[in-house]
């Protein structure tokens, strides 16, 4: 019989469904890397979230593994050149969260163009600040979305309501434009200087450099806000800081950060920005999907050897 290894938080959907079909699961959170070391041997499979950092040591000490699978969308924490060195596959869960991660995005836009965060602990308080408060609304302003993938077809479905200009910067929009008439394909440049509003929505670039930095907000409106609910380094966080403060953007709404868990960075304190602690994809329904997805495909490939969302 298969053995497969859950080692992050999760719902217990994963268990089930892979144990309604017969296969042993042991679920053990918060390892350390060796104490990976010693037990990955046992397992065919191992599925995890973000929280484990399967390394090059933990995958080749895994000689029994046979696929890693990632209840979410992003494979960052997955050493993927050692899961093909090691004939390991690696699937991912696309979609399965896109919706909450969509939803959270607008929920950051609407708490930062609107004060809200910095208005709710001012009322708390017992002030009434009124005119300290004004916002800014959607309607009529552009929005820039860089990345075209799951979260920003949710996203876009969401905005239809708010009577916005959608422009993006994505190669993969470029082949889909008949599917998506009202939004406007732009260069990275176009975007940057012509958005009330940017987002980000695209994987970490491969050679690990932030794709917008300090010559990207100089071209920005002073009016733009930028929101990041991607990847923590997709975004140069010192040059960020550095723009709110000399001004050269007004605002930004922060789920992801370059080293996570964030218990200190730059941005931290920093008035202009909402932050959130990488939670665009925590929501009951989505982690319901990305559990039972992925363990339904992992319980495929074991047992029937169906590859499905394989990552490469
Ligand atoms: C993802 O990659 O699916 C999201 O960032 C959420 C997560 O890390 O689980």
């Amino acid at each position: 019989m298969p053995k497969v290894l859950i080692s992050d938080s999760m719902s217990d959907l994963a268990k089930k469904t892979l144990e309604n079909i017969n296969i042993d699961v042991d679920v053990k959170t918060d390892l350390s890397e060796e104490e990976l070391i010693k037990i990955i041997n046992d397992y065919d499979a191992l599925i995890v979230r973000s929280a484990t950092k399967v390394t090059k040591k933990i995958i080749n000490s895994g000689k029994n593994l046979k696929v890693i699978g990632r209840a979410g969308a992003g494979v960052d924490n997955i050493d993927l050149i050692s899961a093909k060195e090691n004939n390991v596959l690696v699937m991912n869960t696309p979609g399965a969260n896109a919706n909450a991660t969509a939803e959270h995005t607008l929920a950051l836009i609407l708490s930062l163009i609107r004060n809200i965060p910095i208005a709710n602990t001012s009322t708390h308080n017992g002030k009434w600040e009124k005119k300290n408060f004004k916002g800014i609304e959607l309607s009529k302003k552009t929005i820039g979305i860089i990345g075209f993938g799951n979260v920003s077809i949710n996203l876009c479905k969401l905005l239809n309501g708010f009577d916005m200009n959608i422009i993006a910067f994505s190669n993969s929009l470029n082949n889909r434009k008949k599917e998506f008439p009202n939004i406007k394909s732009v260069s990275l440049e176009e975007l940057i200087s012509n958005s009330d509003i940017i987002t980000m929505h695209c994987k970490a670039t491969k050679d690990g450099k932030p794709l917008i930095n300090i010559d990207h907000f100089r071209k920005m409106k002073k009016t733009a806000y930028i929101i990041n609910a991607a990847r923590g380094n997709i975004i140069n966080e010192n040059d960020l800081n550095t723009a709110l403060n000399e001004n050269l953007i007004t605002g930004a709404a922060i789920d992801v950060f370059s080293k996570e868990p964030a218990e200190s960075n730059v941005l931290f304190n920093n008035p202009k920005v909402v932050l959130t602690p990488h939670i665009a994809a925590s929501t009951k329904e989505a982690q319901v999907n990305v559990a039972t997805m992925i363990s339904e495909q992992i319980g495929n490939y074991l047992l029937n050897k169906q590859q499905v969302n394989i990552v490469k």
